[in-house]
């Protein structure tokens, strides 16, 4: 029935209605003017639009977030259009629709699969429930370049954590009811220097084993859509790559879906050098792979019906299109309920799991005396700084739009309504607000903090933050990068703090008053003087728009930190790229350093995350000492919480084989679960170790090969646990 009924609208469809199945736009309704820069005219483009749409010529628009437009244009497109096709609404549902999460990097760092996919849950209610139909998530991309803003949008540099948030985020998007599309296939975390839309020249030993598992993952956990990637992988565009998206994710891994391109990469594909013209680039799209081309305006996919030899691919790519429709529901019941969309909106279930959200994804670094938690009833004073604490636009972080900022709740404001009536909270912005050199391609879309209001005395400022530090009992400092700093187009080529920042801290710790670092990011940033100086850090990330009472909860103990870092943090931008997960040559690291001017360790390592209590780790053991090459052994491990209260640990496990056909990681993680203990209380954690975790691709091979071999095990709180053992494989 499904088929024949996908076969018949097939039927009716011409050559140019055919190509439009397989086009989508933007559809701009644009707050401000339009940013020349993505050649958008805001006046025609949207006219442009509904045009195509009443022509048949239009299969998905992406950028409608307001249900009563959604249904105008539906209407359009089913009403003007002879055979009357819904259009699939796609949308950039990164960390929430109306209910911010912590961004991406930041929920991954609670290491929680179910934290991560009930978010994602609720993120995809909202969007469907205003009528959009799939998400451009989750980023699966492995990031080991800080200096790429876009590292932001994933899990970090692991693909065994990486590949757990994929499925976890696929899981929570579509049980809520729309699309999930992971992106970009593949290697866009590689581009050269960290700098966006670069090449990327990926070995076939690293592509299989680090940057393609999260994207099998996503596909195992059944995610309908994969998107593109931008850049030449290894000299050729990504969105031109037969071998990747059909060899791979088709022939290989057993894709079924529909693959979209990224924004107006087919017709990129001219840019590249690749395709010799449009008609070119829309051909070579097609038989690559590309069912769907994003496009803002003047589609590549026009060109398809003059493409006879892409004929069978054109028929194969609009069958899964319509399939996609039918299979949610947007053929029968293209119009959503304007009112129910509103009561969903607004639910406070989903502001209740954003808050938990953010309690779980805040990583502590430091906490040297144990500043943390702080004690409400011992404080009369707190002193809250920087312009970060303050700013509602910052702590909902990038890649968001259809968010309130009236009811966004600044570290401020979280501050004040925690810390109760006897305790005097006190802010000061302290620095000139810093802008980015470059303007952000986001800014359009409005909603940027205040610069610096007239007659703004930089020298007077930080001496009236400096005097309020001095006169209260605990200094809040909020730093890091302000929201337009990271994300899309926003790469860096240092990590050091912008503007005025580390002077303000400096002077803040050098009054004497207990000093609490609030890091507000969505990368690594150069904490060297901040780890040796101030007593406790806690990375808060852009934590969403439950933000500030989730970080009171933590502040003040309501609730005890539990996220570890997903990447590496390195000292400083010299290091990059820096990831735990190396193989080692020639000595041992550190025996011999590798940098003379710089110490050749992290600040932090990958795993590494504090909280208010102390965990011990005992009683290592392998189920078996010696097992065959295609058997399962396990792992165990004793967890105590020594501390003197209860509080999460991630328990990590890490291998490393010693010898084999190839040279492996000094250590990669392979399993690892989140425990909340009472003091003293003991769990015992156990892993399962078989054939899946000890594979790797061998690339004279071509192919997973298993070694017969011994393995080191570590487990523990951090990717430098020093507790181990071994097991051989026969
Ligand atoms: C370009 C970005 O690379 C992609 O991640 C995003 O989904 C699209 N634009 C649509 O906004």
């Amino acid at each position: 029935m499904t088929d024949e009924r996908i076969e018949a609208m097939l039927a009716e469809l011409s050559p140019a209605e055919k190509a439009g199945q397989l086009t989508q736009y933007f559809y701009f309704k644009l707050p401000g003017e339009a940013d020349p820069a993505l050649g958008v005219d805001a006046e025609q483009q949207p006219r442009a639009v509904e045009a195509a749409l009443g022509r048949g010529r239009v299969g998905s628009l992406l950028f409608v977030t307001d249900p009563a437009e959604t249904n105008r244009l539906q209407r359009l497109a089913i009403e003007g259009n002879p055979h009357g096709i819904p259009v699939l609404f796609g949308f950039d549902v990164i960390h929430g629709l109306r209910t911010i999460f912590p961004v991406p990097i930041a929920m991954a760092a609670s290491w929680d699969p179910e934290t991560i996919e009930r978010g994602q849950a609720v993120a995809a209610r909202e969007a469907r429930a205003v009528g959009i139909h799939w998400t451009f998530a989750p980023m699966v991309d492995i990031a080991r370049d800080p200096r790429w803003g876009r590292i932001i949008e994933g899990a970090g540099e692991d693909p065994f954590l990486g590949a757990a948030v994929a499925a976890a985020q696929v899981r929570g998007f579509q049980s809520g009811g729309i699309i999930a599309g992971p992106k970009h296939f593949a290697g866009y975390g590689a581009s050269l220097g960290g700098r966006d839309y670069d090449e990327a020249n990926i070995s076939e030993y690293e592509l299989w084993n680090t940057y393609l598992p999260p994207f099998r993952a996503a596909v195992e956990a059944g995610a309908g859509n994969i998107m593109t990637a931008y850049m030449d992988l290894n000299g050729v565009p990504a969105s031109g790559s037969h071998w990747l998206l059909t060899k791979v994710l088709r022939d290989t891994w057993g894709f079924t879906g529909f693959v979209v391109s990224d924004a107006n990469a087919v017709k990129s594909l001219e840019t590249h050098g690749f395709a010799a013209d449009p008609a070119d680039a829309a051909a070579r799209g097609v038989l690559a792979g590309v069912d769907l081309e994003m496009a803002v305006s003047e589609p590549a996919y026009d060109h398809l019906p003059e493409v006879p030899e892409a004929a069978d691919a054109i028929d194969a790519s609009v069958r899964r299109i319509l399939a996609a429709k039918l299979r949610l529901g947007v053929l029968d019941e293209p119009y959503v309920d304007e009112d129910r969309a509103r009561e969903i909106l607004a639910d406070p279930q989903h502001r209740e799991v954003a808050r938990e959200a953010a309690r779980r994804s805040a990583v502590l670094l430091r906490n040297e005396g144990d500043v943390l938690p702080l004690d409400a009833a011992a404080l009369g004073s707190i002193a809250v700084l920087g312009p970060l604490a303050d700013s509602r636009r910052d702590t909902i972080g990038p890649w968001v739009f259809d968010f309130d900022l009236d009811e966004t709740v600044t570290v401020l404001d979280g501050i004040r309504r925690a810390a109760g009536d006897g305790v005097r909270v006190e802010y000061a912005q302290g620095i000139p607000v810093t802008q980015r050199v470059f303007p952000s391609m986001f800014d359009m879309f409005g909603g940027n903090r205040p610069a610096d209001p007239d007659g703004f005395d930089p020298a007077l400022e930080l001496a009236s933050a400096v005097d309020l530090a001095a006169a209260s009992d605990v200094a809040v400092v909020v730093l890091g990068e302000y929201q337009n700093m990271i994300g899309e187009s926003a790469s860096r080529s240092s990590l050091e703090l912008p503007g005025a920042q580390l002077e303000l801290l400096q002077a803040v710790a050098a009054t004497g008053t207990p000093t609490v670092l609030l890091v507000m990011n969505g990368r690594p940033l150069d904490l060297r003087w901040a780890a040796g100086h101030v007593p406790a850090i806690l990375d808060i990330w852009y934590p969403g728009s439950q933000g500030g009472n989730a970080v009171a909860d933590l502040l003040f103990g309501a609730a005890a930190p539990g996220g570890k870092l997903p990447f590496t943090w390195p000292r400083t931008a010299g290091q990059i790229p820096m990831f735990y997960g190396h193989t080692r040559s020639h000595e041992p690291q550190n025996q011999y350093r590798r940098y003379w001017d710089e110490e050749s360790t992290p600040l932090f390592p990958f795993g590494h995350g504090l909280t208010y209590s102390t965990f011990e780790y005992a009683n290592l053991s392998v189920s078996a000492g010696s097992a065959g090459v295609d058997d399962e052994v396990t792992v165990s491990v004793d967890v105590t919480n020594t501390g003197g209260r209860e509080a999460p640990e991630v328990v990590q496990l890490y291998l490393h084989q010693r010898h084999g056909r190839a040279s492996r990681p000094v250590r990669e993680l392979k399993g690892f679960t989140r425990v909340v203990l009472a003091p003293g209380e003991t769990r015992r954690v156990t892993f399962t170790v078989g054939p899946q975790q000890r594979r790797y691709w061998h690339a004279a091979v071509r192919d997973w090969v298993l070694d017969a071999t011994t393995f080191d095990v570590w487990a523990g709180g951090t990717s430098t646990a020093e507790l181990t053992t071994t097991f051989e494989v026969r």
